[in-house]
């Protein structure tokens, strides 16, 4: 097992790495209280329940998944539900499940009587290696993704590598992009070990460790994002745009930031890139008009009307953010998928 601690004063928790961890949740979490698991229907009901056998008193709530959950009617019916099992200030929430369950709960913790502690034990490689760790919580509203949220640190954090063994492929991709992407902006070790090694199961643990590190210490210089910590968003401008205009249904999230990425580094680095992507069963072309998924762009939370904050990396390890105006940013767009 790996314990990373991230170092935020007095928010600060740690981080658990490692097999069979789920059993051992009452080592890492207080439960001794009440507890309200937060879970999604497509995650095993095995892991919801193997947290509520380690509570004095639980519930589980299981939302649908997807991302139609991440919207202010689920939030009202969590908090109804937390306020039905008479929770208190002390009481806390576990996420269980992917990024969705875990920007909700978290969401839900930070508002409900004021906020209450929560706990994330992401059972997806995406949420995993990003989504987990570093306090964003957030619902979308209409088709603007996490529009409405909070900064908002989990009280810990277990990851158990064993949860990642029942995830279709597709979503393993999906997480990989979010790791391929921290290398991309901050670890030139680590993706080199990219370029030299399969992305098989036993690579899962050191991929998780080394994409917690990279966030870990992100987070701890920029919590708010004030700036350093947009780097975190490389890909994401484009890649929320590619999934605004085709809805999940087409692309996951992870796939969306593989995409989002090619525009945005230097002809070197996309050389490197393309065969990572590809190697991890992620796209590297996009089948549709690219227009329709710039429109989108304007309502991202990086755009403001002096343009763009983008992140572009030249060099793989290095990141820089850029005012890029619209049109500048749908030129470089278009050289790539047109
Ligand atoms: N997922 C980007 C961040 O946490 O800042």
């Amino acid at each position: 097992m790996t314990s990373i601690k991230v170092n935020l004063g007095e928010r600060e928790y740690a981080v658990h790495i490692g097999k069979g961890l789920l059993g051992d949740a009452d080592k890492f979490f207080n439960l001794k209280r009440k507890v309200f698991i937060l879970t999604d229907s497509g995650v095993p009901c095995e892991y919801a329940k193997a947290v509520a056998k380690l509570c004095e008193s639980s519930v589980i709530y299981t939302v649908n998944e997807g991302e139609g959950s991440k919207s202010i009617s689920a939030l009202e019916n969590v908090l109804k539900a937390m306020m039905s099992f008479e929770m208190s200030r002390k009481d806390a929430l576990v996420c269980v499940g992917g990024g969705v369950v875990g920007d909700l709960g978290g969401f839900a913790a930070s508002v409900y009587m004021r906020g209450i502690e929560f706990y994330n034990v992401p059972t997806t490689l995406l949420a995993a290696v990003d989504s987990s760790v570093g306090g964003k919580t957030a619902v979308n509203l209409g088709n603007t993704k996490n529009i409405v949220g909070a900064f908002y640190q989990p009280r810990g954090v277990i990851i158990d590598t064993d949860t990642l063994k029942t995830l279709p492929k597709r979503h393993i991709s999906a997480g990989i992009a979010e790791a391929i992407k921290m290398s991309l902006t901050s670890d030139k070790a680590l993706f080199e070990f990219f370029e030299k090694n399969d992305f098989s199961e036993d690579s899962y643990e050191k991929i998780i460790t080394e994409a917690v590190k990279i966030k870990k210490a992100v987070v701890e210089k920029d919590e708010k994002e004030s700036g350093l910590r947009k780097i975190l968003n490389f890909g994401h401008t484009l890649g929320h745009g590619i999934e605004a205009d085709g809805g999940l249904s087409e692309l996951y999230h992870g796939e969306c930031v593989a995409l989002g990425m090619l525009p945005v580094c230097s002809d070197a680095v996309r050389e490197r890139l393309i065969p990572i992507l590809k190697k991890a069963s992620l796209p590297t072309e996009y089948k549709k008009n690219i227009d329709s998924a710039l429109t989108y762009i304007v309502h991202d939370k990086k755009a403001t009307c002096d343009g763009i904050d983008t992140v572009i990396v030249n060099e793989i390890g290095n990141a820089e953010i850029r005012k890029i105006g619209f049109s500048d940013f749908s030129m470089l767009v278009k050289k790539i998928f047109s």
